[in-house]
């Protein structure tokens, strides 16, 4: 299988074993604790799940400012986006002290890891809309993700970290939230060696599946793993639980068994386009992915980034970085003229109207007015589980 990214040997920082880790939940209660930002609270998730391997940490200001620039740490290591915990104010936070970091996103706010505190630096707002503008490729508060990041504190605590529980993915989603390590268990034991991973933040319609039949024929794969986001999104996108209602079905009703896995992690979605692909890629090689699918538009919002600005962005990194190969797809719609979904530059006769092509806004519109859209587009049981939601909002 595929080696993890940066190192042989994999960095969880879960605390997996019982004893130890209610002897650390017991000595943090003595601890100086911090509520952490969501953004924060997820990077603990996929620094526990083995995602962020080889990441044994929150990263140093040093570290964010290098890896927004070059994409490199200061130690040389190929990442594409900050891994931080950033906070208001450094007040009674010293180095060496350990803290208890608190989640956010649960109620009563439990204990969700502890952190040894090595460097404590305040960014100043300049450095802060730098990687803002290097990152997501603007500073505009209609994106939700530089929103986001420019709204963070500047107080940037580097540290390595022991992580006590999966936040609430675990608990919310138990049959989808899978570690990097568990999907490469299963990966083994299904026996598959060629494995194509695609990443989704929507429920998929035909293109999205027939995207993961086409890769993996083309690939010769053996097996697809679906690794959807559970974490944060921005207002409008359509909730987890129905997102993953929507893919089990398609999953059931139209793959062969035990050709797709289902899965998913615990991450706040950026919105950074072709950087946050990059990092779809480490992440997807660190659960043995030799694949990943990168398509129209990936991990983008807006008009912020070229369609296709996260494929070219693979072609500008030094040789070598990454053992994961990406499948690059085109634009991907129903054919009127062939029945079937194509990727429309292999269809060069084709004139636009020669596809079935509806925008998210018309596509929501006639899911809220309980309108299937057409099976050229969604599959019935996809529409109507959609149809269901958009009728309990209303
Ligand atoms: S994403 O933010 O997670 O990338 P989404 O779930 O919509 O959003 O897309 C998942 C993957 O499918 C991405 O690789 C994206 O580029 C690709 N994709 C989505 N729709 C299409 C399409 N019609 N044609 C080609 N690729 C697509």
């Amino acid at each position: 299988m595929i080696n993890p990214h940066g190192s042989q040997e994999f960095n969880t920082l879960y605390i997996s074993d019982d004893t130890e880790r209610a002897q650390l939940i017991a000595e943090a209660t003595s601890l100086r604790n911090i509520i952490v930002d969501s953004a924060a609270a997820s990077n603990a998730v996929m620094l526990a799940s083995g995602y962020f391997n080889p990441l044994t940490g929150y990263m140093s200001l040093a570290d964010c400012l290098s890896v927004s620039k070059s994409m490199t740490t200061a130690a040389g290591l190929f990442w594409p986006t900050p891994v931080a915990n950033r906070v208001n104010s450094a007040d009674g936070l010293s180095i060496d002290q350990q803290i208890a970091l608190k989640d956010p996103n649960v109620e009563g706010n439990p204990l969700l890891a502890i952190m040894t505190i090595s460097s404590i630096d305040e960014a100043s707002d300049t450095q802060i809309s730098t990687m803002a503008e290097q990152i997501f490729g603007t500073t505009d508060r209609q994106h939700p993700g530089a929103k986001t990041f420019m709204e963070a504190g500047n107080v940037f605590l580097g540290g390595d970290i022991q992580v006590l529980n999966y936040s609430y993915f675990e608990t919310d989603f138990p049959d989808t939230f899978r570690t990097a390590t568990q999907i490469r268990e299963q990966i083994s034991a299904n026996g598959w060696q060629k494995v194509v991973a695609f990443q989704t933040r929507n429920p998929m319609h035909l293109a999205h599946e027939e995207l993961c039949r086409i890769a993996m024929e083309r690939l010769d794969a053996d097996g697809c793993v679906i690794h959807m986001l559970l974490g944060q999104l921005k207002s409008g996108d359509i909730p987890a639980d129905v997102r993953d209602a929507c893919i089990r079905k398609m999953a059931e009703v139209y793959f062969p068994a035990n050709s797709v896995m289902v899965t998913g992690y615990g991450f706040d979605m950026l919105y950074a386009g072709p950087r946050e692909a990059v990092l779809h890629a480490v992440f997807r090689q660190n659960m043995g992915a030799s694949h990943l699918i990168v398509g129209r538009d990936h991990a983008g919002v807006g008009d912020y980034y070229g369609a296709f600005d996260a494929q070219t962005i693979f072609d500008t990194l030094p040789e070598g970085v990454l053992d994961i190969e990406i499948f690059k797809a085109d634009h991907t719609a129903w054919s009127k003229k062939l029945n079937k979904v194509v990727m429309m530059r292999e269809a060069p006769d084709h004139e636009k109207d020669d596809f079935v092509l509806l925008s998210g806004t018309r596509v929501r519109e006639m899911l809220s007015e309980g309108i299937a859209p057409p099976p050229e587009f969604s599959r019935p049981e996809v529409a109507k589980i959609l149809i269901d939601h958009y009728q309990i909002q209303a």
